[in-house]
């Protein structure tokens, strides 16, 4: 059983006192950032982060983002930045973005999954970030899931799930993003999105950075192949219940291909403005924000509605709807139908 700290209502800095002791204690403690919650421990403690990799059943070789809460602190982990990687922290940290970086020897490498190179991510949230001041250390984050399930995004979700597996957890309500950060690397000055996130491709471009997005973002990835961002290779939120993407930009249309396929035993995940057009649906929201905020609840509440098929209807792949059909191909294992 890990200790409960509830932050919901009110936040004083002092409060994470003793969660700053756990984590220098080299325990694991459970807290909020502005995109999903995470399971942190002492970034440079390999025993803290070993315990990380048995409390989620995650693979090895799939590296954990260190999380900062100074620009003093990358360069304590980091062994260079480029002037365009500087740029970018200037511009977006911090906030829902990691950036893949060459780590220093203090990184074990247990922590970066073998590679030479550690993701940097300075989160926003204010509890996310007063708790790695007070730690005064980095603090490694994966999502807050046992691997393969989907990211948690408030703690009612994922309290059965995680209460035995780590040692304190920090309630700090509703994640506002919903969806993981952006991840990239640049390559020969540009861009590559290894993941997308709530930073785009577009939100690069406006400041005239070139951009690749990595074909692996919707593309399945094959077990052998050499990938920029391990994560990638491996099955991702998907829930029991069997699911599939329908998709076009004309709305009657997918309304139609969806209905077609409907029956009583099928649940429709859909806009909210579209919801009466179907038998059994439920709304994921109507924006593509609101859609980031609701998909992982959404994704983890399913199976217990109790039905044989879910259908969902997708969004087009640009901007936040990029890393919105990301999860969504994850979760349905690339069961997609594209009408246009
Ligand atoms: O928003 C987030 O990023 C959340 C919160 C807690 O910060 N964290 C998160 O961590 O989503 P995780 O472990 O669930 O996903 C990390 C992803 C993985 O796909 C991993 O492969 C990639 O980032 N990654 C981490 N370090 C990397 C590296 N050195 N090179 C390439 N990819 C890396
Ligand atoms: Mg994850």
């Amino acid at each position: 059983m890990a200790k409960l700290l509830d932050l919901k209502n009110n936040y004083d800095k002092d409060m994470l006192k003793e969660a700053s002791e756990y984590i220098r204690e080299g325990k694991l403690v459970l807290f909020p950032t502005e995109t999903v919650y995470g399971i942190g421990a002492n970034a440079l403690n390999e025993e803290a982060i070993k315990n990380i990799f048995i409390a989620k059943g995650r693979p090895q070789d799939d590296p954990l983002i260190v999380h900062v809460s100074s620009i003093d602190m990358v360069y304590d982990i980091v062994e260079k930045v480029t002037d365009i990687e500087k740029s970018l922290m200037d511009k977006f940290f911090p906030g829902p973005l990691t950036i893949v970086l060459p780590k220093k020897e203090i990184v074990p490498y247990i922590t970066t999954g073998g590679l030479d190179t550690v993701g940097i991510r300075m989160p926003e949230n204010i509890i996310a970030h007063d708790l790695i001041e007070l730690s005064n250390t980095p603090i490694a984050a994966p999502s807050a899931n046992i691997s393969g399930r989907p990211s948690g995004t408030n703690i009612k979700d994922i309290f059965n799930e995680l209460n035995d597996r780590v040692d304190y957890i920090i309630d700090g309500g509703d994640t506002f993003v919903g969806v993981e950060s952006t991840v990239i690397r640049v390559i020969d000055g540009k861009i590559n999105i290894l993941r997308p996130g709530k930073i785009t491709k577009e939100d690069f471009e406006k400041f005239g950075y070139e951009v690749i997005i990595d074909k692996h973002v919707l593309e399945e990835t094959k077990m052998d192949e050499v990938v920029l961002s391990p994560g990638m290779k491996y099955k991702h939120y998907a829930p029991n219940t069997k699911c599939k993407i329908i998709y076009s930009s004309d709305n009657n249309k997918m309304i139609n291909a969806i209905k077609k396929e409907e029956n009583e035993r099928a649940l429709v995940v859909c806009k909210k403005d579209n919801v009466s057009y179907y038998n059994n649906a439920i709304s994921y929201g109507n924006t593509l924000e609101e859609i980031s905020h609701n998909l992982f609840s959404v994704l983890r509440n399913i199976d217990d509605l109790d039905y044989d098929l879910v259908i969902f209807e997708g969004v087009e792949s640009k901007g936040l709807g990029l890393a919105i059909m990301n999860r969504l191909v994850r979760a349905c294992s690339h069961n997609y139908i594209n009408l246009d």
